[in-house]
């Protein structure tokens, strides 16, 4: 797998990484990592979790408030829908590698709850030096994006979530990347037949990966 540097190329794979690193190493480098504000106000790094031999690496799109306290990446409501769904479609999320496009919580205060904030094109950029890490030394069978940014890191500009989702697209290091909705857009759903049409789909792009990684198993 072997990584390039260009500027049109998709951040996580904008700049080379050593491949001997490993993963150990990136997390403690992750932990005082300054390649973008974020870090000032953000309580921790929230690295990736899950085990090294992952087939899969679900990538979502920055630590929510729970998870930047938690230090662990979806572990708040967007986190409990992603698992329910996960199970659903027969995927164990125990053995799937669970990280974000962004490390650091980013968000806007306001009174005592802090309000999440999208991460811009240039947060997005600095930051997925790590997700390209944690690409190259896992080494997965298949990565699925959660939704818009985590498919901007992955595959670059001009790669829509509304007219890919649901397909499996190839990334500039040959690895097949998976589009889907985030999570939490499921929590934004008010009508209830429309949340659960929408589950539904979420659920069948899941069990999609679930057979991609099957298929890709068989010699
Ligand atoms: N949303 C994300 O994209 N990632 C998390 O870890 C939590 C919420």
């Amino acid at each position: 797998m072997a990584a390039r540097s260009a500027p049109h190329m998709p951040p996580a794979f904008n700049e080379p990484h050593a491949e001997e690193r490993g993963l150990s190493t990136l997390r403690a480098n992750a932990k005082v990592c300054e390649r973008c504000d974020l870090y000032r106000n953000a309580t921790q790094t929230v690295f990736g979790e899950g085990p090294v031999d992952a087939e899969i690496i679900l990538v979502g799109e920055q630590p929510g408030d729970r998870e930047d306290v938690a230090g662990r990446p979806f572990v708040g409501p967007a986190g409990r829908v992603l698992d329910e769904c996960l199970h659903d479609a027969g995927l164990d999320r125990s053995l799937c590698y669970v990280t974000n496009a962004v490390k650091h919580f980013k968000f806007v205060p306001r009174g005592k709850r802090r309000i999440h904030s999208k991460p811009n094109a240039g947060e997005v950029q600095r930051c997925a030096w790590w997700l390209g890490g944690e690409i190259e030394s896992l080494k997965p069978k298949l990565i699925v994006a959660l939704g818009a940014t985590a498919l901007y890191a992955l595959m670059g500009r001009g790669v829509g979530l509304t007219k890919e989702r649901g397909k499996v697209l190839d990334s500039v290091v040959g690895l097949p990347v998976l589009v889907t909705i985030h999570p939490s857009y499921l929590l934004r759903i008010r009508d209830s037949s429309d949340r659960e049409k929408e589950r539904s789909r979420f659920v069948e792009d899941l069990q999609q990966a679930a057979s991609v990684v099957v298929k890709l198993s068989k010699p």
